[in-house]
């Protein structure tokens, strides 16, 4: 009877050396805890143990009740203390896998560029719908009426000229200018106007390095009472300016069939002047054409070909560069 307790007391303290190194050699949180519930769990060995202290005397029992104790507390600490130990390296090891490298190269993404035509119109229209202008539009296909006729240009005009003209085979053709766009909106609306309208048009043209078959134009038309020159010259002013900068220009008498007066415009550029648009006073034949008085209303036109735009501030020595889609030739814009 007398080796009885102090061979419990052994036998637990040799479970707690046993215990501990388990539990210190658990390499994972699911063996941990299969290590918990083998020596603390219900059918537990701690447990197990403790069954027998029945047969120990009254006096033995305290004190191995007390080594008891201290057995269970000690697994305890070892459990937490190697939980937390597990679950820190857990955590590193998440770290380590998930880290990134910020010095690898990333993935090329290729990004899209606005083509320089269509960076030309964002840029004019933006300019003139700062001055208060709405943007319009109308059909590639016409009649003469629209193309011609209304914008008081006469039957022996050479631009009605097969030669110069896309006519189609019902008698319809393919606008030569924006103009035609004028009288439609004005067809359909009553002053005050202003409008900007950009569009392809076409000519039957040669096509080489300044001259191609199908091209784009901006149509400028205000139509108010008491519109004047002045109010021409200075809306013209006021977009080339944001357009090109502070270069000087030059307004030249010229001929067109709807304005009259009529200029073209000229920039100094690179010390050379150059020819960049149409405009003048709406011929009063026009206003009459889409019944308006032109007793009580006059107006102001302009129109400018975009690619002649682009060729300029862009410095470009061939006008096919714009429509070869050459990614080199467009990549630089
Ligand atoms: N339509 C003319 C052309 O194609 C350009 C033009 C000149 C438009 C004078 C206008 C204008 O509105 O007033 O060459």
């Amino acid at each position: 009877m007398t080796n009885q307790p102090s061979s419990l007391e052994a036998q637990l303290l040799t479970l707690r050396q046993e215990g501990e190194s388990a539990i210190a050699a658990s390499d994972n949180l699911e063996r941990l805890e299969e290590l918990r519930v083998s020596y603390l769990g219900k059918k537990g060995q701690l447990g197990l143990l403790l069954r027998t202290m029945g047969k120990l005397s009254a006096e033995e029992r305290p004190k191995v009740g007390a080594v008891a104790n201290t057995v269970k507390e000690a697994i305890q600490a070892a459990l937490e203390k190697q939980r937390e130990s597990l679950e820190a390296a857990k955590i590193q090891a998440q770290l380590e896998a998930e880290t990134i490298d910020v010095t690898m190269p990333g993935i090329y993404r290729p990004q899209g560029r606005i083509h320089p035509l269509n960076g030309i119109i964002d840029r004019a229209l933006d300019i003139f719908v700062g001055l208060g202008y709405t943007v319009a539009s109308g059909p590639e296909m016409e009649t003469d009426y629209y193309n011609f006729e209304a914008l008081n240009t006469p039957p022996d005009h050479p631009a009605r000229d097969m030669q110069d003209t896309f006519y189609l085979p019902d008698g319809n053709l393919l606008r030569t200018h924006t103009s035609s766009v004028q009288i439609r909106f004005m067809e359909a609306e009553e002053p005050p106007i202003r409008i900007i309208a950009p569009g392809r048009v076409y000519r039957r043209d040669n096509v080489d390095a300044t001259h191609a078959a199908v091209f784009h134009q901006l149509e400028l038309l205000a139509v108010d009472e008491g519109l004047t020159f002045t109010d021409l010259k200075g809306t013209i002013k006021e977009f080339l300016q944001q357009m090109f900068g502070e270069l000087p220009i030059r307004f030249r008498a010229s001929y067109f069939p709807f304005t009259e007066p009529s200029a073209e415009v000229d920039l100094q550029w690179n010390g050379r002047w150059l020819e960049v648009m149409g405009c003048g006073m709406v011929d009063p034949n026009v206003l009459k054409a889409v019944g308006y008085d032109p007793e009580i209303y006059t107006g102001f036109a302009a129109g400018f070909g975009v690619e002649r735009f682009a060729m300029v501030l862009h410095q470009l020595d061939d006008i096919r560069r714009v429509y070869t889609s050459d990614l080199r030739f467009l990549r630089q814009f």
